[in-house]
C-alpha cells in the first residue's frame, strides 16, 4: 500500500521542521525536501500535496531560492507559507512589493467565509506574522481569503487549481487554530486519510532493515542517549546479535552512567555491547585547553579515534548503524545549502578513517524526537531511558568552564547528581527540557564552621524548550533550589557557592560553552 505523503519544500525557515511535525501529529506522513527539487523528481513518488515553507530571504535578492515552475503543473494542491506565498504569487503572475518595515508578531486576522482552509474556525483569530515583503497584487484566478490590519492579502486561494497561500505561520503555537488550518489543507484540500501510525512504521522499518542488511553485520556507536538507544533496539529486533554496539566512556559522562548503560543494554536487553574505557585518554588530550571550540574539537577527534580502534575489530561488518533523526538530517542539509552561521559546532561524530568503509544504516532518519520516544515505548523500552533529557556529545567537557581535569569532572558529577535527584522530585519534571549543573572556574570565599573556604562556584541551569532553538529558564520552586544548593554545598567538598542561571535563549545558549 502506498503511503500518502506531503512534501515540504524547505526555504530555510527556522519553522520548517515544525510544519513537518504538525503534519505527522495529524497522522499524515511528511517529508522535507530541498527547495530546488525538480517536478520530475517529485512525480517519481507523487505527494498528496506540497507545502512551500517560509524562509529568511526576500524574493528580490539576487540568487534568492526559487522553484521549478513545473511543480505548479503537477496537479497536486500547493500551500505557500510566508516566503512560499510570495514565491507562488511571483511565479503565478501576481506581484510582490518590498516591505518598508518588517511585520513581526501576533496580529488579528479576519477571514472571509467560504475558504476550505478556515473551515470550522471563528471569523477572527490571532496569527503569527514574520515577514518583510508582501504580496501587492494577487495572481489571476486567486481570491482573498483573509485580511489583517497590515496585510490586505493575509490569505489567498485559487480553488480551481487547489493553490492556497498564507502570509502567517500556522505551524507555530502563537497562531491560534494553526493545526486545524494545516489539517484542513491535508484532509479537505489534499484528501489525506490520516492513517499513518508508528506501529506500521516499525513493522515496515524492521522489514526494510532485514532486506537492506541481509546476512551482513552492523556496528553501532551507542551513546546511551535516546536516539542511538532506540536505533540499537530497532536494529536488534531486525538482526539480533549481528548488531555490535560500541560505547565509548570518555570520562565526561554523568555520575554512574557507564555502569547504567552496561546494565541496561547488556544485561537487560541482551545486546552485544563493547565498552571502551577511554577516560584517561580524553583527559590527557584536554590537558591545558580552555577554549570551548577547541575542547569540542578535541573531544570529537578523540571519540572518532577510540571508536575507530574499536570498530576495526568489526572490520568485516558492512554497515555502520547511526541514530540520526530528522532534525539532524535537516540541520546538516541546510548547512550544506545555505551559509548559516556556526554558533557552536554540534558535530559529535565526524568522518571515520579511510580504511573503515561502512555503509550507513539510519533507521530513524524520518522521525522527530518525540516520535523516536514513541517508537521506543512501542518497542518496550524503559520510560526512564526514553524520557532522558538531551545530553551533549562532548558531555561534561562543555559544562566545566575552562580547563577540564579529572578532579573537576568528579566534582561536577557529584553536584549534578544532586541536581538530578532533586529535580526528579518535581511533579512536572517531565515537562522540563534540560536541568544540569555547570562548574565555573570562579572561586570565592565562604565560611564553613569556623573555617574560611575558598572554593568553586556551581551554576544550576534548567530550561523549558520545545526544540532547543529557543529556551526560557525554568521557574524551579525556591524550595527545590534551596535543597539543591544546601545539598551541593554540604555534601560536595570543593564547592561553596551555588547560583541559578536566569538567562533565556537567545541571547544566552542552553549550555555554557
Ligand atoms: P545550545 O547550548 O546551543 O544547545 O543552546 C542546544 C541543545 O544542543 C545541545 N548541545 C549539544 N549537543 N553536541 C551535542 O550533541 C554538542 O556539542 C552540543 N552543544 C549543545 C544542548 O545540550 C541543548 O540541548
Amino acid at each position: 500500500m502506498k503511503v500518502q505523503r506531503i512534501a515540504i519544500l524547505d526555504y530555510g525557515s527556522q519553522y520548517t521542521q515544525l510544519i513537518a511535525r504538525r503534519i505527522r501529529e495529524l497522522q499524515v506522513f511528511s517529508e522535507i525536501v530541498p527547495f530546488d527539487i525538480s517536478a520530475a523528481k517529485l512525480r517519481e513518488d507523487m505527494p498528496q500535496g506540497i507545502i512551500l515553507s517560509g524562509g529568511p530571504n526576500s524574493v528580490f535578492e539576487p540568487g534568492a531560492p526559487g522553484i521549478d515552475p513545473e511543480i505548479f503543473k503537477l496537479g497536486v494542491p500547493v500551500l505557500g507559507i510566508c516566503y512560499g506565498m510570495q514565491l507562488m504569487s511571483q511565479h503565478l503572475g501576481g506581484a510582490v512589493e518590498p516591505g518598508t518595515e518588517r511585520e513581526y508578531g501576533k496580529t488579528e486576522m479576519t477571514t472571509i467565509p467560504g475558504n476550505d482552509l478556515f473551515t470550522g474556525l471563528p471569523e477572527k483569530f490571532i496569527v503569527w506574522m514574520s515577514h518583510g515583503d508582501r504580496v501587492a497584487r494577487i495572481p489571476e484566478g486567486f481570491r482573498v481569503s483573509a485580511v489583517s490590519g497590515n496585510c490586505p492579502y493575509a490569505a489567498i486561494r485559487d480553488e480551481a487549481r487547489r493553490f492556497y497561500a498564507i502570509q502567517f505561520h500556522p505551524e507555530v503555537v502563537h497562531t491560534q487554530h494553526g493545526s486545524q488550518i494545516i489539517g484542513n489543507f491535508l484532509f479537505k484540500v489534499c484528501g489525506c486519510k490520516g492513517d499513518w501510525k508508528l506501529e506500521n512504521w516499525i513493522d515496515e522499518t524492521v522489514g526494510k532493515l532485514k532486506a537492506q542488511i541481509g546476512d551482513e553485520e552492523v556496528v553501532l556507536g551507542l551513546s546511551g542517549g535516546v536516539d542511538s538507544s532506540v536505533a540499537a533496539v530497532l536494529l536488534h529486533k531486525a538482526i539480533g546479535t549481528r548488531l555490535h554496539c560500541i560505547f565509548v566512556d570518555n570520562g565526561l559522562l554523568r555520575h554512574n552512567e557507564d555502569v547504567q548503560v552496561e546494565e541496561m543494554f547488556k544485561a537487560k536487553l541482551g545486546l552485544d555491547l563493547h565498552v571502551a574505557h577511554a577516560a584517561q585518554r580524553f583527559y590527557g588530550a584536554l590537558a591545558g585547553v580552555s577554549d570551548p571550540e577547541r575542547k569540542r574539537k578535541i573531544i570529537g577527534r578523540e571519540f572518532i579515534n577510540v571508536f575507530a580502534e574499536e570498530a576495526r575489530r568489526f572490520k568485516d561488518c558492512k554497515f555502520l548503524g547511526q541514530g540520526t533523526i530528522y532534525p539532524d538530517v535537516i540541520e546538516s542539509s541546510s548547512k550544506k545549502n545555505g551559509p548559516s552561521q556556526t554558533i557552536k559546532s554540534h558535530h559529535n561524530v565526524g568522518g571515520l578513517p579511510e580504511d573503515l568503509k561502512f555503509e550507513l544504516v539510519e533507521p530513524l532518519r524520518d522521525l522527530f524526537k518525540d516520535e523516536v520516544r514513541a517508537v521506543g515505548r512501542v518497542l518496550g523500552m524503559d520510560r526512564e531511558l526514553l524520557d532522558r533529557q538531551p545530553f551533549p556529545g562532548p558531555g561534561l567537557g562543555v559544562r566545566i568552564l575552562g580547563e577540564v581535569t579529572e578532579a573537576k569532572v568528579k566534582l561536577l558529577q557529584q553536584a549534578d547528581l544532586r541536581v538530578q535527584e532533586e529535580i526528579r522530585k518535581l511533579p512536572d519534571y517531565r515537562t522540563i527540557w534540560q536541568t544540569f549543573a555547570v562548574l565555573l572556574p570562579v572561586r570565592s570565599v565562604g565560611v564553613m564552621g569556623d573555617q574560611r573556604t575558598y572554593e568553586y562556584t556551581c551554576a544550576i541551569r534548567s530550561v523549558n524548550s520545545v526544540d532547543a532553538m529557543t529556551a526560557d529558564w525554568t521557574r524551579i520552586p525556591y524550595d527545590t533550589l534551596a535543597t539543591m544548593s544546601n545539598r551541593i554545598i554540604n555534601e560536595v567538598r570543593g564547592i561553596n557557592r551555588v547560583v541559578y542561571d536566569i538567562s533565556s535563549k537567545p541571547p544566552a545558549t542552553i549550555e555554557w560553552e
